[in-house]
């Protein structure tokens, strides 16, 4: 049984670029087992068709007031009555304005007023409609008045610019809206281990091979699994970011260590989640002194580290498991062969072929493949918000 089963959600889609996403929202809140109504503004239907909504789900869709309905019901009323929740996605400039002070012109605004229902709104717009005073007060008031916002993202905009006011994700959506509405959070009672940063692995006491790995992606993940509920413990190499609230901390230098503090703790784990750059080879020999200048070459050679995932990978039992791969190139390729041979329920395929996203920023570019042969594409977005998919991915895949 879905986490929403019997729950019976009134969707609004308003008419802004992100109401193809909206599809998604309902296909996705229908398999959690909610029974989903869909209202659209006269605006969203330049966007979507009433269509697709009817298709996606199974129940007719409203966008007229006045519209003849076969069974009488003031429907208005009749949808404002029945909704365990209003949840608004996206939900524009426009909306926010008229739903703060009342007006009620049309299917959607008229049932938002009618209801004594909870509100969930999603503002997606543009970056500067969003950070307007006018519409930063309306959220303000909505938020007084106990409507949840759930907050854009930050990120590329239909409109062509950066910044904040994209939809966030749909499965994000649906999460917040299931722990708004069963009152859980998404991962409590579960362990979980995190590796962040780079492994560094000493040529001789000041000396050593690393990578740019700053512990970002990592950290964002232990936080916000910590947010969700779980008890986690983040191995960390090297790094300069606070520690997360709330997560134990296990610092190590080389990939042997990393090894040692993961698989201490992994019979016990419900997940490990690899974000680390874990250095694939380490010099043979570590000089006891400073190594000293001198002419011609200087020549290392270097042994093979072990591949801890591919090691927890053998020993899998009930963990979920998912890696990282960081790739300039023929992406997908060689992340579903990580996939496989690693053993993953799931990877996350990194993009790092451009600078704005990948090691020492604070934005990845991502596919997530599965172990089913499925995979899912994402825009540039926040270390956090990414952390928030990978974290609703592994709940999902645990209830
Ligand atoms: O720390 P940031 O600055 O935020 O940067 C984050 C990041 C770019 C490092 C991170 O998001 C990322 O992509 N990490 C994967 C780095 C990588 O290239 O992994 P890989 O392709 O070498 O390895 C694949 C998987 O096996 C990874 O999950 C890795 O942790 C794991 N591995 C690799 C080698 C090894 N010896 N043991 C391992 O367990």
């Amino acid at each position: 049984m879905g986490s929403l089963a019997g729950k019976r959600i009134v969707l609004g889609v308003t008419g802004g670029i992100a109401a193809y996403k909206a599809v998604e929202i309902a296909s996705r809140l229908r398999k959690a087992g909610a029974e989903v109504h869909v209202i659209m503004t006269r605006e969203a239907t330049e966007f979507v068709t009433e269509l697709t909504f009817r298709e996606i789900t199974g129940q007719p869709v409203s966008v007229d007031m006045w519209q003849k309905v076969a069974n009488f019901n003031v429907e208005h009323i009749a949808l404002a009555n029945l909704a365990d929740v209003v949840l608004i996605a996206p939900a524009t400039a426009n909306i926010l304005a008229k739903i703060s002070v009342g007006i009620a012109d049309d299917m959607l605004t008229t049932t938002v007023l009618a209801t004594k229902a909870p509100i969930i709104m999603a503002p997606a717009m543009n970056t500067n409609m969003y950070e307007n005073p006018v519409t930063q007060k309306n959220i303000g008031e909505l938020k007084a008045r106990g409507v949840q916002i759930i907050e854009p993202a930050a990120g590329h905009l239909a409109c062509g610019i950066e910044g904040k006011g994209r939809l966030p994700e749909p499965v994000e959506i649906v999460a917040a809206v299931t722990a708004f509405m069963t009152g859980k959070q998404l991962l409590s009672g579960k362990k979980i281990i995190v590796t962040a940063g780079g492994t560094i692995e000493p040529l001789d006491p000041v000396r050593y091979l690393g990578n740019r790995s700053t512990g970002k992606m990592g950290y964002a993940i232990a936080q916000e699994a910590a947010r969700q509920g779980a008890e986690v413990l983040l191995v960390s190499g090297p790094s300069n970011l606070p520690n997360p609230v709330g997560v134990r901390m296990v610092r190590i230098q080389t990939a042997l260590e990393m090894q040692a503090a993961v698989q201490a703790e992994y019979t016990e784990a419900d997940a490990v989640i690899m974000s680390a750059a874990v250095a694939d080879y380490r010099p043979k020999t570590v000089a006891r002194e400073k190594i000293k200048k001198s002419d011609g070459k200087l020549v290392f050679e270097l042994e093979r580290n072990p591949d801890i995932l591919y090691g927890l990978g053998q020993q899998k039992g009930q963990q979920l498991l998912v890696g990282f791969a960081a790739e300039t190139c023929h992406l997908e390729e060689y992340a579903r062969k990580k996939l496989v041979k690693k053993n993953l329920d799931f990877i996350v395929a990194n993009d790092v072929s451009a600078k704005d996203a990948g090691f020492a920023v604070d934005n990845n570019r991502v596919q997530l493949f599965f172990r089913n042969g499925d995979s899912e594409k994402y825009p540039l977005m926040s270390k956090q918000e990414l952390a928030k998919i990978i974290l609703n991915k592994i709940a999902e895949r645990m209830s």
